[in-house]
């Protein structure tokens, strides 16, 4: 099938490379030239484990190529993929700009039927409204507007495009119906896990599970946060609770909280889109309110140890993008830290396997970018652990001793286990509670 897609992004990249796999011819849009650029020599523009190889392969096959021409694009396609961004505007609702741009360019361009399938996580609603858009801009052409809300995770989102755990297909056209069936079939030879429901549906579907997992997070985090105070092991609690099969394990880790371009933002345009119909989602605004502060708890910890003596200190901080295995620092709490310790005059040393270039966009030269996570301990007064990538799970505590001038670790993740620490010698912060070791902030 021939088959457009308007974006570049995470989300577009990995379902023009997916849908290539499976035979499709996909013509990839974008306005960023510098992206394109890269994306037509193979190279991708942003860290995604096991993408690369297959976006050079179905490039060289002739199944995939790229250009910033919305007319192409347009014309390109029988199947119109919109997977642009969808920022959080000023007042917390979707910023869908970029959305409208390439609905207009559609309603300019087009010169058959179309099936225009909208990715990017859109407010309830925004299908029709589409819908309405292109039949006023162009009465002359049949469109049918499917929703089909994204679910990858960065970091896996190759394999979760093609072993998804569902797909959701909104839509109110029987043609347009079809037609998405058969592009998800070649992914669903094992069980087929496909909900066929109406646009507003599927809209509210990707919002009501961003929501639900980030209230797990916000959850757990109220638990350990109370467990610190009446002296319960927050880290055992949550494999207990975890272990009941009606509750699950997943998204139950204590923290500095959930970052990233999706959870928060999706998070907040719900609440927005709840509110703007006069209903007051009292649990969700708690869910973030919960996640607002608690990225501040580990500076509290910091200055409460230092006993608000901050100035001169030298911080080495692992971990800059929101979550392991991406180099997305989109509301990372870990450069809301930084930039918390920063302010109060500590310099600050950093490291992150993937996410320095893009955290640089941010921090620039307030704080120092270290080659290797040992480089950074060199005379550090504190190690702050703020993503769990794999390689700081199992790190080289004796060597992390040598290095540093306090022994000292103050974990944003719960990582580590506190008796080793404790009987390495090191006193240790985590969520949820501390061991006291030989520093003691003087
Ligand atoms: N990143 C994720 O893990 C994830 C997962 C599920 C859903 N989503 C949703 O998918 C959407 C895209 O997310 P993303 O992370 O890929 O965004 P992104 O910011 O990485 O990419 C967006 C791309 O759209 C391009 N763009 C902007 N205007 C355009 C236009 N007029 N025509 C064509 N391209 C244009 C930008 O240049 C950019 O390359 C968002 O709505 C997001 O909420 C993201």
């Amino acid at each position: 099938m021939r088959i457009s897609v308007f974006g570049t992004g995470y989300v577009g990249t990995v379902v023009a490379v997916a849908l290539a796999e499976t035979g499709n011819d996909i013509l990839c849009i974008d306005p960023d030239k510098n992206r394109l650029n890269m994306l037509k020599k193979g190279i991708l523009p942003f860290y995604e484990p096991g993408l690369s190889e297959h976006l050079e392969r179905n490039i060289r096959e002739g199944r995939l190529a790229f250009t910033d021409s919305a007319e192409d694009g347009v014309r390109n396609g029988k199947v119109l993929f919109i997977a642009v961004g969808t920022p959080q505007g000023k007042d917390g609702s979707s910023d869908l700009c970029a959305l409208e741009e390439v609905v207009r360019s559609i309603a300019k361009y087009a010169n058959d039927e179309k099936v225009v399938v909208i990715k990017s996580t859109v407010p309830v609603g925004t299908g029709s409204r589409v819908k309405r858009m292109l039949k006023e801009l162009r009465p002359d052409i049949q469109f049918s507007v499917v929703s089909n809300p994204e679910f990858m995770k960065e970091g896996t989102a190759l394999m979760d495009f093609i072993k998804p755990a569902r797909v959701v297909i909104g839509t109110r056209d029987e043609h347009a119906k079809r037609i998405m069936e058969e592009l998800y079939e070649p992914f669903m030879r094992v069980s087929k896990r496909t909900f066929f429901c109406d646009n507003e549906t599927a809209e509210m579907i990707k919002y009501a599970s961003n929501a639900f997992l980030a209230t797990k997070i916000s959850f757990i985090n109220e638990i350990a946060n109370i467990c610190e105070n009446v002296g319960a092991d927050v880290n055992c609690v949550r494999l207990a609770v975890g272990a009941d099969p009606r509750i699950g394990p997943q998204f139950l880790f204590p923290g500095v909280g959930f970052g990233g371009s999706c959870l928060p933002k999706d998070l907040i345009s719900l609440i927005s889109q709840a509110k703007a119909v006069g209903y007051e989602p009292g649990l969700l605004d708690s869910v973030r309110s919960i996640n607002e502060k608690q990225w501040t708890h580990l500076v509290k910890k910091i200055k409460e140890h230092f006993k608000g003596k901050l100035v001169g200190l030298k911080a080495a901080l692992w971990g800059l993008s929101f979550k392991p295995e991406t180099d997305d620092v989109r509301e990372s709490p870990s450069l809301k830290i930084a930039s918390a310790l920063v302010e109060n005059k500590v310099k600050v040393s950093v490291f992150d396997p993937a996410a320095i270039e893009n955290a640089r966009k941010i921090l620039g030269d307030t704080v120092n970018y270290g080659k290797s996570m040992y480089e950074v301990l060199e005379g550090a007064d504190m190690l702050i652990v703020v993503t769990e990538w794999l390689e700081f799970r199992h790190p080289d505590f004796e060597r992390i001793k040598s290095l540093m001038k306090r022994s000292l670790i103050f974990d944003g993740r719960n990582i580590y286990d506190k008796e080793e620490l404790k009987n390495k010698g090191f006193t240790y912060y985590f969520y949820g509670g501390s061991v006291s070791g030989e520093d003691h902030g003087d």
